[in-house]
């Protein structure tokens, strides 16, 4: 019934594009439902900022995918600036739309540790049953982020906002009188946007290959079986040549939908990650202020949380330096054709030619000298050595044998995957 529901609405946005109406704004383009909404006034508010300064919005924009809009900070660390100035985080933050389908953390008898959010999965949804909601949670008491001193303090803010009467509204009226009614708020505010997150609005479903994959299906032909030998079969279908050989090489000879599978997830369409971890060998980014403070600094990524555990601490080393598979929905939105985007979990890599032609000669180029950047690295021909060398994935990645031209097939595949539809 909602599966049947979403599908009228999309075929409804297509026909509003077909016929140009798409200079209206975002409330008139998706119907919000009022836990949404709510939502999405919490996503905004920077009053929820022990400086008023800072939202989830301020890291987390759609214009670029919900992920990070400020261009110089990508360009150079990557990482950003809390609601207290000096504040950084040490990880670039990944896209917060399109998460809500990772599980709750735990160790597949296959896939290893999958799902939890974060680059390191430590909002693993053990408490709240919803990783997303539980996430949520995070920034609003990070020191390195919101910096609010306390759940109490956010209540107060919450009640005192000019949204108050939806909250109300969608959750009875809000009490701060007292821890148990603090804990409620708290978990009621990170429910409301975790669900906006998952919304029509934010995770859209709205790209060229989401059209793509429509049309396919209309005709009967299955996308994950798009390969190098029969991709001529899925032409017409939206995607141009290039865009389609650049699928079939995702699909079969650089094999990316190993990880950023083309499974369809619960809205019927692919999430383009498995929720599983890897270490890719990423090198450091030497202008992480993280690595500037102390350039033996390693991020221990998924190991790291583990190990701090009490039921999983003795099986962690052998998840060190390993990191959550992002998905590469919106990898290419950005506001120019020249404006930069940071990609993997520390940001190194500056460019989608730069990380696909990583992924294909880490293994066979030499190693860098020093700490060389994205564009230095490219310049030398050379790839610096892996921030972690441990449990680095040395069997999918690292010597694709793709020609160049492949590499320019599969970013112009990664670039039908932004959504038309954003705020
Ligand atoms: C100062 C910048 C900053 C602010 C503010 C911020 N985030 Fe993030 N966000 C990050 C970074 C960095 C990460 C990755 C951190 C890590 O993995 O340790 C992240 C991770 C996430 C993720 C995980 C996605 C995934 O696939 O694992 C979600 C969802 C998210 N943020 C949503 C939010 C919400 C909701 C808020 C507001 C309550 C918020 N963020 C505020 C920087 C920020
Ligand atoms: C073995 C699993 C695996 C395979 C195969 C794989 N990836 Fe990834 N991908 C990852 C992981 C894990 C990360 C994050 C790693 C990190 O940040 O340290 C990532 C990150 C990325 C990013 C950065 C996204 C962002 O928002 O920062 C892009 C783009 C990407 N992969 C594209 C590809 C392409 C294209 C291929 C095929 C050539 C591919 N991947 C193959 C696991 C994989």
């Amino acid at each position: 019934m909602k599966a049947k529901l979403l599908w009228i609405s999309a075929l409804l946005l297509s026909v509003m594009i077909g016929l140009g109406i798409t200079s209206c704004t975002n409330s008139q383009r998706v119907d919000l439902t009022p836990q949404e909404q709510l939502g999405k006034f919490l996503f905004n508010d920077k009053n929820l900022s022990l400086n008023n300064n800072l939202a989830c919005a301020s890291c987390h924009g759609s214009g670029v995918g919900y992920t990070g809009q400020d261009e110089p900070i990508n360009l150079h660390g990557a990482v950003y600036e809390g609601s207290i100035a000096g504040n950084f985080g040490n990880r670039k933050p990944p896209s917060a739309a399109y998460a809500d389908d990772s599980p709750i953390l735990h160790n597949d008898a296959v896939a290893g540790w999958v799902g939890g959010m974060f680059w390191d999965g430590r909002a693993t949804g053990w408490t709240m049953d919803n990783p997303l909601a539980e996430q949520a949670k995070g920034p609003f008491l990070n020191p390195m982020e919101h910096a609010v001193p306390n759940a109490q303090t956010l209540c107060d803010k919450v009640k005192a906002s000019n949204y108050v009467n939806l909250f109300t509204e969608v959750w009875g009226s809000i009490s701060c009188a007292d821890d148990t009614a603090v804990g409620v708020a708290y978990d009621n505010i990170s429910v409301s946007i975790a669900t906006y997150e998952g919304s029509k609005e934010v995770s859209s479903f709205t790209s060229k290959f989401d059209a793509f994959w429509n049309k396919a299906k209309i005709k009967g032909k299955n996308v994950t079986q798009v390969s190098m030998a029969n991709w001529e079969n899925y032409k017409s279908l939206g995607l141009n040549n290039d865009q389609l050989n650049g699928l079939a090489i995702f699909n079969t000879k650089a094999n990316c939908s190993s990880c950023h599978t083309l499974d369809e997830g619960i809205a019927g369409y692919p999430l383009f990650t498995d929720f599983s971890y890897d270490n890719l060998g990423i090198p450091k980014n030497p202008e992480n202020p993280a690595t500037i403070a102390d350039p033996n600094w390693a991020d221990p990524g998924l190991g790291g949380f583990l190990e701090k555990t009490a039921l999983y601490s003795t099986v962690s080393s052998t998840e060190i330096g390993k990191f959550k598979v992002p998905t590469l929905r919106n990898v290419d939105l950005r506001p120019t054709t020249t404006f930069v985007k940071a990609y993997g979990h520390n940001g190194y890599f500056k460019s989608l030619e730069g990380i696909v032609h990583f992924y294909n000669t880490r293994d066979v180029l030499a190693v860098c000298p020093g700490d060389y950047t994205e564009p230095q690295a490219l310049q030398a021909n050379c790839w610096p050595a892996p921030e972690v060398a441990e449990n680095m994935n040395t069997k999918q990645v690292g010597n694709m044998g793709l020609t160049a031209v492949e590499e320019k097939e599969l970013v112009a595949f990664l670039k039908t995957l932004s959504d038309s539809s954003l705020p």
